[in-house]
């Protein structure tokens, strides 16, 4: 058995993270691999006022909490032990994933340590070794080949994982993400961003009221009837404006309003990603479904999806609460088999922002 140490840092949006993973090899399989640390410092308490992301905010607070995260990542571990720097170089925005390909650039010099550049939305997927705590070998015979929906803020994809590092992108969003849709609908209704789990809690409670009736609110489920893999959610978002426009005041601001309307956005949101995935799982005989991104952690999502694999007798994974929103450490995994390929570089400066990157 052969220990690998390595730091990786994710900085593709509004987190900054860095993380200190143990990667345990035998020969030239991964048996286990574990975040010995993984610090997020979020900053969506400072983009709620923008109801989105800013990047050049964004960008400032990377800089100004690399340092601190740095510090806390690499807390009680001796920095000598390292192999290699992981950083995300790609999808995300480019004035962000700068500030942290950077600051792993000046670690790789500080340290002489090769960069291995991480696909963010690689990472997403491969959050899950680290939520099962299983080996290479386990995850690629149990689990693939796999159906992934990768759902955030910036993206929604759908694509098939053969083995690790072999994926096919099946369809992905022709304009807004699924978590943008989710924000852009609270800023709609007044909610705060972010707003997937605003819309989320307003939805359980039209749940909880045994589905009140005296509003009558239907919104369509875009392309969910088209036989292509695609998604499509910025007419959904207009819908739901016009909608929301069309209501009296005293409505608009009625708890029972706020409530069917979440529901139902959430529902076309879900139902669209759902069926989408479900179809997918079926063409392409998958052995499992396997979500990940920030959308990930919607709790109706996950449950539809884990109903849909159990209709299909195949089997549902989903990364843990913390490892399913941006992080450092499902980086590291991404970043990990990138310099197993022989993907790092020696000289920092060859790595480069790819803002849009593909899966
Ligand atoms: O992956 P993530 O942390 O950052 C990006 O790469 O975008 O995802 C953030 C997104 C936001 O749009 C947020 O509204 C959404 O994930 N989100 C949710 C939930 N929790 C976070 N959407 C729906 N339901 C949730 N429970
Ligand atoms: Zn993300």
């Amino acid at each position: 058995m052969n220990e690998i140490f390595f730091l990786a840092v994710e900085t593709s949006c509004d987190d900054t993270s860095i993380s200190i993973l143990k990667a345990v090899e035998d020969g030239d399989k991964l048996k286990k691999i574990e975040a010995l640390s993984n610090i997020v410092s979020s900053q969506t308490q400072l983009h709620a006022g923008y109801g989105g992301v800013y990047p050049f905010l964004a960008k400032r607070e990377h800089q100004k909490n690399l340092p601190v995260v740095f510090g806390q990542a690499a807390k009680d571990f001796d920095v000598s032990k390292l192999q290699f720097i992981a950083v995300t170089h790609g999808p995300g925005l480019d004035p962000c994933l700068w500030t942290g390909i950077n600051f792993a650039q000046e670690l790789s010099k500080k340290y002489n340590l090769p960069l291995a550049g991480a696909n963010h939305l690689e990472a997403h997927f491969l959050a899950n070794l680290l939520t099962l705590g299983i080996g290479e070998d386990e995850f690629t015979n149990d689990y693939l080949p796999a159906v992934s929906l990768v759902v955030s803020g910036g993206h929604t994809l759908l694509f098939l994982a053969k083995k690790i590092g072999d994926y096919e992108l099946l369809g992905q969003t022709l304009d807004d993400a699924a978590g943008e849709c989710f924000d852009k609908a609270a800023r709609i209704l007044g909610l705060p961003y972010p707003g997937g789990p605003e819309i989320s809690k307003h939805a359980l409670e039209y749940v909880d009221r045994g589905k009140p009736g005296e509003v009558n609110i239907k919104l369509p489920r875009p392309m969910i009837k088209q036989k292509n893999y695609n998604f499509s959610f910025s007419g959904l978002k207009t819908a739901i404006l016009y909608l929301h426009q069309k209501q009296t005041e005293e409505t608009k601001k009625s708890p029972e309003y706020l409530a069917a309307m979440s529901h139902e956005i959430e529902s076309a949101i879900v139902e669209v990603l759902v069926s989408k995935t479900k179809r997918a799982a079926i063409e392409f005989g998958a052995r499992s479904i396997i979500i990940g991104g920030g959308v990930s952690a919607n709790k109706i999502l996950r449950h539809e999806l884990e109903g849909a694999a159990a209709e299909l007798n195949i089997k549902f994974l989903a990364p843990a609460p913390d490892l399913s929103v941006d992080n450092a450490a499902m980086a590291g995994v991404a970043g990990y088999f990138a310099w197993r390929r022989g993907q790092a570089v020696q000289n920092p400066a060859d790595l480069t922002s790819e803002p849009n990157l593909g899966i």
